[in-house]
């Protein structure tokens, strides 16, 4: 199994790009910064995999496998600002033509680290990222179904889950786009963070411009861009989504000389998104502010986490959002039932009608709290907590108090490695800081990071209109509510949206990585392989 690179020559087959490439130099706006970026259809290597789908079956894939492409003109680290692209030419023996097929952008971000992908040997090798130091183990064992490991052995916080989107896409017949981003904790010999926010954001938006300003060089199709993200790299996706030609980022892309194009994307993958982070502490307490905390056994500050929550409500109550399917204005008073009915109770009837009679029967004798009527799950939210069990992190769970938080390092800025975010934990400081406000540039900061920014304060018409979102149930690694508000802004925009959690997983779960391939063939209107 893995990848076996079988030849590296660089035979031109299959797909008609030199022709394409020669005549459609329009596509890009000619500008001589971007020279630099013209991707060559050439200088690929051929390799070939075996992916095995979901269903368990295995195929041989061949692609043509382009390796850390700098995708902006004046970069500030290659090693993070560079990208892969995989264009499969041949499954199971039968020549493919991947030109206008799908783009799946596969991001490997984890933690808000630094990812790269300049020394993956193959597809699905990139994720230099190492999750988020403190944060504890993922929880969720990857449940991919796609083999092979990362090429170069690399796991992120998702491990292997990471690459099963990209595999399959791959053995789909799509093209994929594997990007490195800066993160958090780069810093230069001058004491400088060069990678906390807005870097990573910017470093994915010019990626997607230089695919679209190579459309007719690179293969498939750029109007069919469909990223994919896990945890912060499924709230990078999100935002990618959310964001896309927001001219608020414009004079971050022109300092890195990204190329002239358009970086909105079509769709968005995000999968336990760690987003909407100002608002999160509050969010988080709403959620598991009764569930002991994983670190102590114990029940966080209950002082704190009330006046956490109180900001929940009333930030839920500005956001002015609607339920899915009729729910209604949803509020902190009525967001339990909401979970329940939209999203938990379902996820456990999903999962229980998949189990046999017998292996039913057991988990409902051990989980008492399920009752199970006419092939339904329900039960109270009380005991869905209890079922969870601890959280996994303190409070806040966003902006420490000490500033430990990976969140913290992410809003660091210059030579500060760490800085609060919200009013709140700045007020609460116990680092000894002398100013107990947040710094004059974060609120730009936080719209810039933020895709409920651009999809309820200021609503921006360039955003992907599908989104595909799943979550574990478990999932303690920030609330519940964070992806149900981020589906319900979407919808209530009239985006398409599907959303659903996976019973009893944790962090980094990717349950049905083969319906995410099959609702890009739907959404984008192309014709799966079988
Ligand atoms: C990730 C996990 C976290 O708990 C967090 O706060 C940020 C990022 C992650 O796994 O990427």
């Amino acid at each position: 199994m893995g990848i076996g690179a079988t030849a590296g020559v660089a035979a031109v087959g299959g797909i008609a790009l030199n022709a394409q490439a020669s005549s459609d130099r329009s596509s890009g706006q000619a500008a001589s910064a971007s020279d630099a970026l013209v991707f060559d259809p050439d200088a690929y290597t051929r390799l070939t995999t075996s992916v095995t789908g979901t269903d368990g079956s295995t195929h041989s894939v061949t692609y043509h496998f382009w390796k850390a492409l700098t995708y902006v003109a004046d970069p500030v680290d290659e090693k993070y600002q560079s990208l892969n692209v995989s264009v499969p030419v041949e499954i199971d023996g039968t020549a493919v033509d991947a030109s206008d097929a799908p783009i799946l952008f596969a991001n490997s971000v984890g933690g808000y680290m630094p990812s790269s992908v300049a020394d993956a040997t193959g597809i699905g090798g990139g994720g230099m990222g190492g999750g988020m130091p403190g944060g504890g183990a993922p929880s969720g064992a990857p449940s991919a179904s796609a083999s092979a490991p990362g090429a170069n052995g690399n796991t992120n916080a998702t491990g292997g889950a990471l690459s099963t989107n990209q595999l399959l896409a791959l053995a789909a017949g799509y093209v994929v786009v594997e990007p490195g981003a800066r993160g958090r904790t780069l810093e230069n010999s001058a004491g400088e963070y060069y990678g906390t926010a807005p870097a990573a954001i910017v470093d994915l938006k010019a990626a997607v411009r230089y695919v679209r300003f190579n459309k007719g060089r690179i293969p498939g199709d750029t109007d069919r861009i469909v990223s994919a993200g896990t945890s912060a790299g499924g709230a990078l996706s999100a935002l990618l989504g959310a964001s896309g030609d927001s001219p608020l980022y414009e004079k971050y892309l022109s300092e890195l000389g990204a190329a002239d194009a358009s970086d909105a994307i079509f769709a968005t993958g995000a999968w336990c998104p760690i987003t909407d982070l100002e608002h999160a502490d509050g969010a988080y307490e709403w959620n598991w502010g009764a569930n002991a905390a994983q670190s102590t056994g114990k029940v966080v500050d209950q002082t704190v986490s009330k006046e956490l929550r109180a900001q929940f409500a009333e930030y839920q109550a500005a956001l002015r959002l609607r339920g899915l399917n009729g729910f209604g204005p949803l509020t902190a008073r009525n967001y339990d039932a909401y979970l329940l009915e939209q999203y938990l109770q379902p996820s456990a009837t999903r999962y229980l009608a998949a189990l046999s009679d017998s292996d039913r029967a057991a988990y409902l004798a051990k989980n008492t709290f399920i009752t199970w009527k006419n092939g339904r799950a329900s039960f109270a939210w009380d005991d869905y907590l209890t079922h969870v069990g601890a959280r996994k992190k303190t409070t806040p769970a966003f902006d420490a108090f000490d500033l430990s938080a990976g969140e913290n390092n992410e809003f660091g800025a210059g030579t500060t490695e760490s800085r609060h975010f919200t009013a709140y934990s700045a007020e609460n400081d116990t680092t000894g800081l002398s100013t107990r406000r947040i710094a004059a540039d974060i609120p730009e900061k936080l719209r810039l990071m933020n895709p409920m920014y651009h999809l309820v304060e200021k609503v921006n018409g360039r955003r992907s209109k599908h989104w595909w979102i799943r979550l574990g149930a478990s999932d303690t690694d920030t609330s519940h509510v964070v992806s149900a508000n981020l589906a319900a802004a979407a919808a209530g925009l009239g985006d398409k949206v599907n959303h659903l959690y996976y019973w009893d997983k944790g962090h980094g779960a990717n349950d049905d990585p083969g319906d995410f391939i099959a609702w890009i063939a739907k959404v984008t209107g192309h014709k799966a392989r079988k």
